[in-house]
């Protein structure tokens, strides 16, 4: 597998080969340290920009091949736009720009952390160096062959160059446990069902006590005795035993209540014997997204010395058409104690969250909890695949969220629940059925369901990331399918809360 390249920070100084990779503003203006760095090349930029009718506008870029003058075997100047409208929020897709214009092939790469006005702060350099490596991410594993001009050398470095590199690595680190949980959650996402089905899943989950992180694994047995009904009986059909498996860290004040992450985990979701047509069924590997952003969050949380108490539960299961499997008119009992009729067996993520919800909030009472599910097909519609769709019972945690949306790129957009939906997902034979009954406003029935199973007396956000924790179109910091969206989202949210 082609590894993420070793980052370096160092000093602002002219590499003397690989690829050099800086940045201009739309009047094709250069920070002062670039522009002793380029030398007497910069004339030969302002020539190229000229013939090639670059302008410096944010992400377009200019390639020069052994520019006369320099050691190098290019140099690619990225524009930034107008200077005077760059964001915080911009610095971690610069770094996916710049490493997007760094070939596969290169073994050494510099990118220089300077805009017009100067050298870039400690966070804007190291939130760009985040990026770069966010964007240097592929799932590669199972390729056994290589076009050539594909093929990666067995070391590539990328160094950060810096006015101040200590201080830049140091406020690196936190980002790093963050890339490091982005990562876990793609890679989960991107695994085929044949490979991470619910037991080896919760075995990954578990390999990560050497995090810090305390790790319990629920089986079948355990759920029984709980309840939890509505969870296995998803999973009945499969071949492979559910699991629930409870991941915390505790970096918090001692006894403080935690704060919770719950995860749909459904490791491949064929509908169940309300079977989905075939066009595009293999995306349903990634029906364990939910899950995938918990544990990489948790992850993350534990290797960054996070100073909060979290918990994060995650429900794993495979929903498969089977002799055993649940049928369309089946009760089921959660663990609630309420009743469920199953008008479709596709609507099967609310019933794993169902039980997990309602056990997160009985053993741990959290002081707030977050579900994330690609939950339903509706909420793409509604949204496509640029926000995730919010639900809350409490403004300020929606709020909150919504903030450190805009900040990380991780948007959320809050739906509406409401007495007249709930309406909706009455029985006639149970204490609800698991779906609306109508397509209409289907992600915002699901979430009422959801919302049965939550007490209003703590905060609950339900994330339907359906559409945007997997991304076939590829973007500035993510070239592959898993996106390992709503880490960066919840870390930052959870810094926001304990840290500021
Ligand atoms: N996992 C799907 C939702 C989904 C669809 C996620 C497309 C990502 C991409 C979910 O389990 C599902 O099948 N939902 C149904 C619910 C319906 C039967 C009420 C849906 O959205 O059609
Ligand atoms: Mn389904
Ligand atoms: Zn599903």
């Amino acid at each position: 597998m082609a590894d993420v390249p070793k980052l370096v920070f160092g000093a602002i100084s002219a590499p003397s080969r690989g690829v050099l990779v800086v940045f201009c503003d739309d009047g094709l203006k250069f920070g002062p340290a670039t522009r002793k760095v380029l030398g007497a090349a910069a004339d030969l930029v302002q020539r190229a920009a000229k013939s090639e009718r670059f302008a410096g506008k944010r992400g377009a870029s200019l390639d020069l091949i052994h520019p006369e003058g320099m050691k190098l075997a290019r140099l690619t100047v990225v524009g930034i736009g107008k200077a005077a409208e760059v964001k915080p929020r911009d610095f971690v897709r610069f770094g996916g720009v710049a490493m997007g214009k760094v070939p596969a092939a290169a073994a050494e790469a510099t990118i220089v952390a300077e805009l017009p006005r100067g050298s870039m702060t400690a966070d804007e350099a190291a939130d760009l160096a985040q990026g770069a490596l966010l964007r240097a991410y592929a799932f590669d594993r199972y390729k056994t062959r290589r076009k050539d001009e594909d093929k990666a050398p067995d070391k590539r470095t990328l160094t950060i160059a810096v006015g101040d590199a200590g201080t830049v690595r140091r406020a690196y680190a936190r980002r790093e446990a963050i890339n490091d949980g982005v990562t876990t959650a793609r890679d989960l996402v991107n695994e085929p069902a044949n490979v991470l089905y619910p037991e080896e899943f919760a075995r990954r989950a578990a390999a990560l006590k050497k995090s810090g992180l305390t790790v319990e694994v629920l089986d079948v047995r355990a759920m029984k005795k709980l309840g939890m009904n509505a969870l296995l009986g998803v999973g009945q059909g499969s071949a492979h035993e559910s699991r629930v498996v409870v991941m915390r860290w505790n970096g918090g004040k001692k006894g403080e209540a935690p704060v919770a992450f719950i995860g749909k985990g459904v490791c491949f979701d064929t509908g169940g014997i309300s079977i989905k047509p075939a066009a595009s069924m293999e995306d349903m590997k990634g029906d364990m997204a939910g899950a995938a952003c918990v544990t990489g969050l948790m992850q993350a949380l534990a290797a960054r010395k996070a100073k909060v108490n979290a918990v994060g539960l995650i429900g794993l299961v495979e929903n498969m058409p089977d002799g055993n499997a649940q049928r369309p008119g089946d009760i089921v009992k959660s663990m609630s104690g309420q009743t469920i009729e199953i008008i479709n067996t596709d609507a099967e993520g609310r019933l794993v969250l169902a039980d997990v919800i309602w056990y997160a909030a009985q053993r741990f009472k959290p002081k707030f909890m977050i579900d994330l599910a690609t939950l339903t097909g509706a909420i793409i519609v509604a949204l496509g695949q640029e926000y995730a769709g919010m639900f809350a019972n409490n403004d300020e945690l929606a709020e909150r969220l919504a903030k450190v949306g805009e900040e990380t790129g991780e948007k959320v957009w809050r739906m509406p629940l409401a007495a007249e939906y709930d309406k909706m997902v009455d029985s006639k034979f149970a204490d609800m059925k698991n779906t609306g009954g109508s397509r209409w406003g289907g992600a915002i029935t699901a979430a009422q369901f959801i919302k049965r199973f939550v007490d209003d007396k703590i905060p609950w956000a339900h994330l339907d990331i359906a559409g945007t924790g997997m991304d076939s179109r590829q973007n500035d910091i993510n070239r592959s399918w898993g996106s390992g969206w709503g880490v960066r989202l919840l870390d930052r949210l959870v810094a926001d809360f304990y840290e500021r």
